[in-house]
């Protein structure tokens, strides 16, 4: 058995980045996402960066996924305890257009490669029984509709599924969680922060104000860590306010 490390995908940027740079200081990880060049970048911005190592993959194309991280496992002799998925990409697509290059595409990368990651990750044979955790970063997009949004939600509904039977399936040792950030500033969501307007109607929203990707970092870090102990299966939604802020009011005893 190797060493163990934390495996993050969409660690180049956004909150994969700023998970990357939480956790650094505490575990090893290997960092994962498509461009070699700017995960090099997050590597040396991470706390001790020699420990750290990456793995650049498109994780849009499927085939190859499992074996080809078996083998990056075996090549660098270590075993992988906790898995964050956080690559992911967005888009507005309307029922009528029926794009299906851009919903394979969206579905193959935000859940179905980490189908393909999780597998050897669960095999004893490939990851020796390491694993402790997996959480999902999905979006509060799960659970509030919106217009040119059901392409990007049915996807984030799939992984808060998949989320609660891997769960079931992977206990005891394995907890799996899903957090649902509400709309923070990452490079996905830039071009629309650019837009003053677009900000105070976030801003207008979100109860708690402006959200950080730290935010997201710091749930991340709570759920894949042994004080999650007895958290399996869940979804935190870390919004500022935003879901709690449409529930009606209540009247009476409820
Ligand atoms: N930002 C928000 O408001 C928000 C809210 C709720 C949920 N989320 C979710 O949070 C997750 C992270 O989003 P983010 O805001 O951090 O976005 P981001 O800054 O764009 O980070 C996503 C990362 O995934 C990578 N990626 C895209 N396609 C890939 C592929 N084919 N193979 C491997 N990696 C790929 C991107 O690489 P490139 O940039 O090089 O393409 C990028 O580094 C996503 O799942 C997103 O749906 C975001």
């Amino acid at each position: 058995m190797g060493e163990t490390y934390t495996l993050i995908t969409g660690a180049a940027s956004g909150f994969g980045r700023s998970i990357a740079q939480k956790l650094a200081p505490s575990r090893k990880l290997v960092l994962a996402d498509i461009n070699a060049e700017k995960l090099e970048t997050v590597r040396k911005t991470c706390a001790a960066p020699e420990r750290h190592l990456v793995w650049a993959r498109d994780l849009s194309r499927l085939e190859g996924i499992d074996e080809e991280l078996a083998s990056f496992l075996a090549a660098k002799n270590i075993q992988i305890d906790h898995f964050v998925h956080s690559a992911g990409i967005f888009g507005i697509q309307f029922v009528r257009a029926n794009e299906m290059a851009f919903v394979n595409r969206l579905f193959n990368i935000n859940v179905f490669s980490a189908m393909q990651i999780i597998r050897p990750l669960a095999q004893k044979r490939v990851n020796q029984g390491a694993l402790r955790s997996i959480t999902f970063i999905s979006a509060i997009g799960s659970r509030i509709g919106g217009k040119g949004y059901y392409v990007y939600s049915a996807s984030k509904g799939a992984v808060n599924a998949m989320s609660l039977s891997l769960a079931v399936e992977l206990a005891p040792g394995v907890r799996v969680n899903a957090v649902l950030p509400g709309t923070i500033e990452t490079e996905m969501s830039r071009d629309y922060f650019a837009d003053p307007d677009f900000v105070a109607s976030i801003q207008a929203i979100h109860p708690l104000g402006l959200g950080r990707a730290e935010d997201v970092a710091d749930a991340v870090e709570f759920l894949s860590s042994d004080r999650a102990r007895w958290i399996t299966g869940q979804e935190l939604v870390v919004d500022g306010g935003r879901f709690a802020s449409k529930t009606p009011s209540l009247k009476g005893i409820n």
